[in-house]
């Protein structure tokens, strides 16, 4: 088998791999060292990893490898060392020390890739966040000018379209990328922070034309 089939076949089994853990996560026992974080990191954060090929791979090689053999797929607690030590939470209390865990979370990568690979990945995916940081800075213009020109009603509408692009459309998007998870990544990341961003700008025009016409009916 050459080398392009052995990937289309491997591509394939992991596609369908994927799709049927998509299906049955929940009715699965956790993937083993992961069992210790799913309690409390039951969304995004795991089901972001068990999409991922490392997740992938260490739900179907669980049990599997020699005795005494360590997993070849990183579960939560090779690349969060820290947080392994200290399960109970505040895993941190300051922020210096959550620098530090991100730190480490990315320090482990080369125990498995060379380093060009490591240095590769981890510049897109930093590219890639800062594209989602500036569609969340656009968002934020939106928002602070809806506060301005915006009825309260229609104001208070486009603040809570932004906590949500925040708090989800963009930490999928960097639990995408720390996870190495294309769902994450794309549908649920860059695709949902766009899809916000126009939802967040029609209900600012919206708003102004309503703003517009009772300006208009009062003259
Ligand atoms: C008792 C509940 C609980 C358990 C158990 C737990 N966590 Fe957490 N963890 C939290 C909470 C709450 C936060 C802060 C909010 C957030 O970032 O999700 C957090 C934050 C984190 C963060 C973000 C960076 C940080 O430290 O602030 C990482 C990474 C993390 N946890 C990994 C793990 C891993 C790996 C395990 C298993 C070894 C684990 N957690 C077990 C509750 C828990
Ligand atoms: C291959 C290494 C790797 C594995 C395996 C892994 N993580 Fe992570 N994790 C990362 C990286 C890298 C980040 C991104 C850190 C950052 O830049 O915020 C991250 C981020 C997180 C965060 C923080 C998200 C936030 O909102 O800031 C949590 C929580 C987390 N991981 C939990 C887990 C859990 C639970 C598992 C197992 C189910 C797991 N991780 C498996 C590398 C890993
Ligand atoms: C315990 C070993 C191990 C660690 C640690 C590890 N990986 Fe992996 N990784 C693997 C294996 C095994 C595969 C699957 C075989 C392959 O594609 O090379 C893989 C695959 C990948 C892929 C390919 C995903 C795809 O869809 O093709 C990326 C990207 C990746 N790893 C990035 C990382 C990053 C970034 C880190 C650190 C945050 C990391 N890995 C940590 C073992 C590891």
């Amino acid at each position: 088998m050459g080398a392009r089939t052995a990937g289309y076949v491997a591509a394939a089994a992991l596609s369908l791999a994927t799709a049927s853990i998509a299906g049955a996560t929940q009715a699965r026992a956790p993937i083993p060292g992961t069992e210790g974080c799913v309690g409390c990191h039951s969304g995004p954060a795991e089901k972001s990893y068990a999409l991922s090929k490392h997740g992938v791979i260490a739900r179907l090689e669980a049990g599997r490898t020699r005795a005494g053999a360590p997993p070849r797929a990183p579960t939560c607690v090779t690349c969060h060392p820290s947080q392994a030590r200290r399960p109970a939470t505040p895993h941190h209390d300051n922020p210096r020390a959550r620098e530090r865990a991100r730190a480490a979370a990315t320090a482990t990568c080369g125990d498995c890739h060379a380093p060009r690979y490591v240095a590769v990945q981890l510049d897109a995916a930093a590219r890639s966040l800062a594209i989602g940081e500036m569609k969340r800075r656009e968002a934020q213009a939106l928002v602070e000018s809806a506060r301005g020109d915006a009825d309260p009603t229609a104001s208070a509408r486009i603040e809570t379209l932004y906590a949500s692009l925040v708090a989800t459309d963009l930490r999928s998007l960097r639990l995408g990328l720390g996870h190495q998870s294309p769902d994450d990544q794309w549908w649920l990341g860059q695709a949902a922070l766009d899809g916000s961003l126009l939802r967040i700008k029609g209900a600012l025009s919206e708003a102004r034309r309503d703003a517009a016409r009772s300006a208009a009916a009062a003259r």
